[in-house]
């Protein structure tokens, strides 16, 4: 089908690439926004790596989904600095207002709940992403707001 096809021609552009199935993965993720089931056999076969092996390197780096994201993602900080400022109460909060885990989406299809590590705003903690923007100093108020927007 289309997701083969379409798997096929990016192994073909890198499969040259020492170590090539990160690099692929990553185009494939590019590609369809999360990395399909149907190209996993195909990178199996065209890598010479058995399905458990392609199937254990995309579980094993938590940047791959293999389902596709919500309208939204938000991102969590899970880093020291934040943590130290209440991001993991605030992770329960977001977690409890949305109904979900960390790498899970809402069943409507607004938020996919990302954790990361880091996001370079340390002295504002806690941070978060919300489509690619930045919130810092993040409480109870804020996220209820952001999660609200989310549902919009
Ligand atoms: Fe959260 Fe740096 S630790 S932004």
């Amino acid at each position: 089908g289309d997701v083969e096809k379409r798997t096929l021609a990016i192994v073909g552009e890198l499969k040259a690439l020492e170590g090539p199935l990160l690099p692929i993965l990553h185009e494939i993720q590019a590609e369809f926004g999360f990395v399909p089931q149907e190209s996993l056999p195909v990178l199996a076969r065209e890598l010479n790596l058995s399905r458990a092996e392609v199937h254990g390197v995309v579980t094993f780096y938590h940047d791959y989904r293999d389902h596709p994201t919500g309208r939204h993602v938000l991102k969590l900080c899970r880093a020291e600095a934040c943590q130290s400022m209440g991001g993991d109460r605030l992770a329960e909060r977001v977690k409890a207002l949305l109904g979900i885990d960390f790498h899970q989406t809402t069943l409507d299809g607004a938020v996919t709940l990302e954790p990361i590590f880091c996001l370079g705003l340390c002295a504002c903690a806690p941070a978060a992403m919300f489509d690619g923007e930045l919130h810092g100093r993040l409480d109870d108020a804020s996220v209820r707001e952001l999660v609200a927007e989310a549902r919009r």
